[in-house]
């Protein structure tokens, strides 16, 4: 209700813009306890996923939190778990503005933001003032990435001072290295920067278990624009190196599905409804692939219950949304949620 009286003014505003006033909206809503008289009550249908309970399947992608600055406000939703960052170690911009873009008609988003945040300091100060997160039985995820002018080889660095800071923070990290908007990143997705990066990484988390006396587990998040023969490679480098579990997918740069929209040709990551076939059918292959070894996070353009069933018929565990919010409402989450709550666990 309130989200179809909001819809049209928030789409009067540029995307960008309407994206703070509707995040600054619902961390209003929370603060003031209104949020909680109208949240929408969600079956709770746990289900056990890398060692965790998620209360259902149903999370927020990360991205459009990207500071962890609004946990509190986007918990009330009635997410199954939230996924914050991307972080960098270091604040930066990231590119600049118009770099979101909305394409109605498909019910897309075209986005070349580029990891622009707060850095990692920040981003912690507002994961501990959140009441939402491990410490009160919830999920939260945190999505780490590298600086744009980190190069490649020194990429392990990155991420592994990101860890170091979220590991004790965070249900589980991801290790995001699919983001189309920071030159090079896709690379490491490649077998000769993935397999030092993993197991660097899982040595980290080895020392950090002992340390901290708990196992936070790792997630890679992965593109949708990979041939067979990378998933492939991709699928048995998680099994190896033993990651805890794949998000798939992030947003994709193919534009061949979006036929005369005239932001088309904006450069980015496209996603939303353009990209749902797409990332069913890598969750398809990838599940193929690992044989039930890690779970799959399904996300991609997931604008309805058949579009979640679809994930989770393709081998997904667990889903997660963002465009989706942005067109159909937030109502979305509780809709999904409850139509999985029916779908027998794993
Ligand atoms: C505006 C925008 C910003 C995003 N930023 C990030 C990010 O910082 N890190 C990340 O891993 N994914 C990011 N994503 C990708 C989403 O998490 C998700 O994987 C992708 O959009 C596909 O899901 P959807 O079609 O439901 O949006 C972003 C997506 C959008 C639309």
């Amino acid at each position: 209700m309130l989200y179809s009286l909001s819809r049209p003014l928030l789409f009067a505003l540029d995307p960008e813009t309407a994206h703070e006033v509707a995040l600054a909206g619902l961390d209003a809503a929370a603060a003031s306890g209104i949020a909680r008289l109208i949240a929408p009550r969600v079956r709770s249908s746990p289900i056990d996923a890398m060692g965790l309970k998620f209360p259902n399947r149903v999370g927020l992608a990360a991205g459009l939190d990207k500071n962890a600055a609004h946990i509190d406000g986007l918990a009330t939703l009635g997410f199954g778990f939230i996924e914050c960052g991307t972080v960098t170690p270091r604040p930066q911009p990231g590119n600049p503005r118009p770099r979101l873009f909305r394409l109605s008609q498909a019910n897309a988003l075209i986005n070349r933001l580029g990891f622009n945040n707060e850095g990692i300091e920040r981003f912690i100060a507002n994961v501990q003032r959140a009441r939402f997160g491990p410490k009160n039985g919830n999920v939260l995820g945190l999505n780490i990435g590298r600086n744009f002018d980190t190069p490649n080889a020194r990429a392990i660095d990155d991420y592994r001072a990101c860890l170091k800071a979220v590991y004790v923070h965070a249900s589980y990290v991801t290790v995001n290295i699919s983001s189309p908007n920071t030159a090079g990143l896709r690379a490491l997705q490649e077998p000769g920067a993935l397999k030092p990066l993993l197991s660097g990484l899982k040595a980290e988390q080895a020392k950090l278990a002992q340390k901290h006396g708990k196992y936070t587990p790792l997630v890679v998040k992965i593109s949708p624009d990979l041939e067979s023969t990378d998933l492939a490679m991709i699928a048995r480098s998680l099994i190896a190196h033993g990651i805890d579990g794949v998000i798939a997918t992030n947003t994709t740069i193919d534009r061949s599905m979006l036929k005369g929209s005239e932001l088309a040709q904006e450069a980015g990551g496209l996603s939303g409804r353009p990209l749902t076939e797409r990332s069913t059918s890598v969750i398809r292959a990838l599940a193929a692939k690992l044989d039930g070894a890690i779970p799959i996070i399904g996300a991609g353009g997931i604008m309805s219950v058949a579009d979640a069933k679809a994930k989770i018929d393709a081998g997904a565990t667990l889903v997660q949304v963002y465009t989706g919010l942005i067109y159909r409402g937030p109502h979305l989450v509780a809709e999904i949620a409850d139509a999985l709550a029916s779908v027998p666990g794993t």
